[in-house]
């Protein structure tokens, strides 16, 4: 057995690294459990940050909170920055949601009704003027919308920055799996890892993405339910063509492009509802660069590099799940669907609030899975 920590985080993607990050800044000793950092779905995502972008009809109840993680990201990306010396390919010019054919303008003048309603920094461009924004879009392009504020970063960049934070701030990075939770007296303290070692600790903070349900030692209802939801996506190379991330609309499907500066273009990406089928499939490749290549036709000049599938961790109501749990000592942060790389300083704030005993900005709290509308029965065993 070792020395006991405060907290124990399962799971190394970037929410589960970010929480360790801010909870050892507060002084609590950490332990952060992965059997491989940084490979899940922090791994695949393409890094847009993108409440105003990514914003939809019916989703609206992520918007304090996804607005609230893009107003703190410049000086998380700012603090991780001097703490690592990397730099994260942080973009701030804004997102380009682009328009194909009439049908897609009219999906965009939908979401502009949408960005108007809830007083986001959208504005409506002009086909000629999103072309002067991003000369390399497509001619046939039939309108667009600036959404300002939004941003992108490098998501494998930001998680080689905090691991290398970690490291350096003498948090301890164990590279193994999680098989349960130990709990004494019903209190959450501590992690039985797969080799059978005991990690003991003051809190644990569950944080593995679509792994967070099967961590065991725990009641039914105890952790909220969690789906994979698969994104097939793709990394070109070549000639750099845009300035800023695009989120286009073409013949109704949306397809993003999120160029880095090092000449990388990523294109992205499905969203399936089929399990973890880890498959690339010829149909997913085939549309993603069809759609891309219908916006910005340069596209098909690139050189294809990569294609990877992730796995979002979706959830009934497609928020996630952050805060206590109604087990003593056992905090979650999961569920974040589409929205992790955007979305992990605010989760990793709202943990470091929950084990330091803060109070907690009330329009934060219905993320908690604790929030009556939310609350799962547990079944407590006999
Ligand atoms: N946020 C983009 C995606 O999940 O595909």
């Amino acid at each position: 057995m070792t020395r006991p920590t405060d907290a124990v985080v399962v799971g190394g993607g970037i929410v589960g690294l970010a929480t360790a990050w801010r909870l050892q800044a507060r002084g609590l000793s950490v332990t952060v459990c992965d059997r491989e950092p940084g490979t899940g779905a922090t791994h695949a995502a393409a890094g847009m940050l993108a409440p105003v972008a990514e914003a939809r009809w019916g989703d609206e109840r992520l918007l304090p909170l996804a607005l609230e993680s893009l107003r703190v990201w410049p000086d998380f990306a700012a603090d991780l920055r001097d703490a690592s010396g990397l730099d994260l390919d942080l973009h701030a010019d804004g997102i380009l949601i682009a328009g194909r054919d009439a049908d897609d303008r009219r999906i965009l003048e939908d979401l502009l009704v949408l960005h108007a309603r809830h007083d986001l920094a959208a504005a409506a461009l002009s086909a000629r003027d999103a072309r002067s924004l991003e000369p390399a879009l497509s001619p046939a392009l039939r309108g667009g919308v600036l959404a300002r504020s939004d941003m992108a970063v490098d998501p494998r960049r930001v998680v080689r920055a905090l691991l290398a934070s970690l490291d350096t701030a003498g948090v301890r990075v164990v590279r193994a799996h999680v098989a349960s939770v130990t709990r004494t007296g019903g209190v959450a303290r501590g992690v039985v890892l797969e080799d059978g070692t005991r990690l003991d600790s003051g809190a644990v903070v569950l944080a593995a993405g679509i792994a967070t349900p099967s961590v065991g030692g725990l009641p039914e209802g105890a952790v909220p339910p969690v789906r994979p939801v698969k994104g097939q996506i793709l990394r070109l190379r070549g000639e750099p063509l845009l300035t800023r991330p695009v989120q286009g609309f073409v013949h109704g499907s949306p397809v993003y492009l999120v160029p880095r500066t090092d000449g990388e273009l990523v294109i992205g990406a499905t969203q399936e509802e089929m399990g973890v089928d880890s498959r690339v499939t010829a149909r997913a490749v085939y549309e993603l660069l069809r759609d891309a290549i219908a916006l910005v036709p340069d596209v098909g000049e690139l050189e294809l590099c990569e294609t990877t599938v992730g796995f979002r961790p979706g959830t009934p109501d497609n928020l996630p799940y952050i805060g206590p749990t109604e087990i003593e000592g056992l905090t979650v942060a999961t569920g974040h669907h589409r929205n992790g790389i955007l979305l992990a300083p605010v989760t990793a704030a709202i943990v470091v609030a929950v084990l330091t005993g803060e109070r907690m900005p009330p329009e934060l709290l219905p993320y908690s899975p604790t929030w009556p509308v939310r609350r799962a029965p547990v079944v407590v065993p006999t």
